[in-house]
C-alpha cells in the first residue's frame, strides 16, 4: 500500500520530470542549495571538503555527477572524467573509492561500450589501489548492472562491488545470486530512490525497511561485506546491535551516509568509533541526483521554496 512518504516521493519525482521544472532548477540550483548534496561543480572544487572528510575520521565516496547518456560520445567524456579525477584525487591524498553509475558510462547505449569503459576505470582504480561500486539506478538497468559486475569480476577485478535495493521484489533473488559468486562482492544494501510501480517494487515505508534489514542480515551471515547504506537512525541501531552481537569486525561491514545528510547522526557514528563512508558527488550534472534528494524529505522542497519566495 502506498503510505504518504511514498506519495510525496513519487510526487516530487514526477514533477522533477517536467521540462519546465528541470530549465528552472537548472538555471537556479546553486543559489537554491545544490551545495547542500553536492560537494563542488568539479573535482577541485570538492577536493578540500574530501579531505576534511577525511580529516574528521571519515572516509570517502567519490560520484562524478552524470547519468543516463545517450551517445557513446557522451559516455567517453564522462569516462575520462572520471579517470581524470582519479588522479586529482589521488594528487591531494584523497582515497579513490569511486561510485560510477552504468548508464553514465554507455549502459543504456551499448552493453559492450560500458564493459569497455568500466574495465578502464576499474584497471585504474587497481593499480592506485583503489575501489568502484557499481551504483544501482532505476530497475530496468538492474540486469544490465548485474551482468556489468559479473563481467568484471570474471575479468579478476575483485574489487568491483555494486548497490542492491531493498524496495525492489527481485532484490532477494539477485542477493542470492551475488552470494554464490566466489569471492561474494562488496555490498552496498539500500533502500532505493527511484519511482517504480508496485509490480516491481514495495510501496510501503515499512516494508521497505523489513527488507533492508532481511537483506543486510542475510549478506552477513552468508560471510559478504556489506555496507548498510541508510539514515534511518532506528533502522540503523537494530543492524549495529545485530553486528555487534554476531561479533563483526570492521573488515565485514561498514556504514555509508550521503554528503550533506544527516551530518549530526555521522559524527556521533564516528565518535562511536563505527566505519562510517560518506558519499561525495560532485560536477555539474547534479540535477537527476538533487531532485531525488529532495523527494526523500519534505524539509528540504521546503528549504528551496524558502529560497524562491522567503
Ligand atoms: P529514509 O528515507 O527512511 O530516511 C530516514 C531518515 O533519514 C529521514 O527521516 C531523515 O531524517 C533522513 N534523510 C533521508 N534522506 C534524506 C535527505 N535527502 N535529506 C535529509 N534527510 C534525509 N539509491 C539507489 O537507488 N541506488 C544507489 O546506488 C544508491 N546509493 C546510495 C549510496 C549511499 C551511501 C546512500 C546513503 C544512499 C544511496 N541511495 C541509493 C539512496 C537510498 O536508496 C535512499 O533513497 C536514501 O538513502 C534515503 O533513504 P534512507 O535509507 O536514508 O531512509
Amino acid at each position: 500500500m502506498l503510505d504518504i512518504d511514498s506519495l510525496y516521493r513519487r510526487s516530487v519525482l514526477a514533477t522533477a520530470d517536467a521540462p519546465w521544472v528541470k530549465r528552472f532548477l537548472e538555471r537556479n540550483g546553486w543559489r537554491l542549495g545544490v551545495g547542500r548534496f553536492v560537494a563542488g561543480r568539479d573535482v577541485t572544487e570538492a577536493v578540500p571538503k574530501l579531505q576534511a572528510i577525511q580529516a574528521a575520521g571519515k572516509r570517502v565516496i567519490l560520484d562524478v555527477l552524470g547519468e543516463f547518456v545517450t551517445t557513446e560520445a557522451a559516455a567517453r567524456v564522462t569516462s575520462e572524467r572520471i579517470l581524470a579525477s582519479i588522479e586529482v584525487v589521488r594528487e591531494a591524498d584523497v582515497e579513490p573509492y569511486f561510485s560510477v553509475k552504468p548508464t553514465q558510462i554507455g549502459l543504456g547505449v551499448a552493453p559492450q561500450l560500458a564493459l569497455e569503459l568500466a574495465s578502464g576505470i576499474a584497471r585504474r582504480l587497481a593499480e592506485v589501489g583503489g575501489r568502484l561500486c557499481l551504483d544501482m539506478e532505476n530497475s530496468p538497468q538492474v540486469d544490465g548492472t548485474l551482468e556489468l559486475l559479473t563481467r568484471l569480476r570474471a575479468d579478476g577485478h575483485e574489487h568491483v562491488g555494486t548497490v542492491l535495493q531493498s524496495y525492489l521484489h527481485r532484490t532477494p533473488a539477485d542477493l542470492e545470486r551475488l552470494l554464490a559468486l566466489s569471492p561474494a562482492p562488496s555490498l552496498r544494501i539500500v533502500k532505493g530512490a527511484y519511482k517504480e510501480p508496485a509490480e516491481i517494487a514495495l510501496q510501503s515505508k515499512a516494508d521497505v525497511d523489513a527488507a533492508f534489514e532481511r537483506l543486510v542480515k542475510r549478506g552477513l551471515e552468508a560471510g559478504a561485506y556489506v555496507a548498510i547504506a541508510t539514515h534511518d537512525k532506528r533502522l540503523l541501531e537494530r543492524l549495529l546491535a545485530f553486528i555487534s552481537g554476531a561479533g563483526l569486525t570492521h573488515e565485514r561491514y561498514g556504514v555509508q551516509m550521503l554528503y550533506g545528510v544527516s551530518p549530526g547522526l555521522q559524527d556521533r557514528l564516528t565518535a562511536a568509533a563505527e566505519p562510517l563512508r560518506v558519499y561525495v558527488p560532485f560536477g555539474d550534472d547534479w540535477y537527476g541526483y538533487y531532485s531525488r534528494r529532495l523527494a526523500e524529505r519534505p524539509a528540504n522542497l521546503m528549504f528551496v521554496l524558502r529560497g524562491l519566495f522567503g
